[in-house]
């Protein structure tokens, strides 16, 4: 059975009050059981922290075992260069997600600091855009 294992970073905990005309109304929780229903035949893993430490300790811990990794970064994705290289120690690949099209988006959404580590980005289709990466993974 394969092994995913999705990382959202900070205030993606709030999914589902967070400014919904840009993120919607679903909270992660409520689509994270749709996926695993749709993906019965994957183990879904998930973990979500404020904290860019916590995100970059989670990528070490199942990046030698898992085969594969849905990261939405959110605001780290424009900033960090810890998790740039966390994604580049790992033996699993790592694909990039966003649910906003960060490109529609303000300038400093432009840059992402994940992006060359990745092995590809999946962005601006709402929620199934983490449907999207477990289809590219399968
Ligand atoms: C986001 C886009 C980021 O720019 C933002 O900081 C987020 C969410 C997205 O999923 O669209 O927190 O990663």
């Amino acid at each position: 059975m394969k092994k995913i294992q999705i990382i959202n970073g900070p205030n993606l905990n709030l999914l589902g009050k967070r400014e919904p005309a840009v993120y919607g109304n679903t909270s992660f929780e409520a689509y994270l059981n749709e996926l695993r229903r749709l993906y019965s035949q994957c183990e879904i893993a998930y973990f979500q922290s404020n904290i860019e430490g916590e995100l970059i300790d989670k990528i070490h811990e199942v990046g030698f075992e898992f085969d594969g990794i849905i990261l939405n970064a959110g605001a780290y994705t424009h900033t960090s260069i810890a998790l740039h290289d966390a994604i580049k120690a790992v033996k699993t690949p790592v694909i990039e997600v966003h649910i906003s099209n960060v490109h529609a988006r303000e300038s400093f959404r432009h840059i992402s600091f994940l992006s060359p580590a990745c092995k590809g980005v999946i962005l601006g289709f709402g929620m199934d855009s983490y449907r999207l990466a477990v289809e590219a993974f399968l």
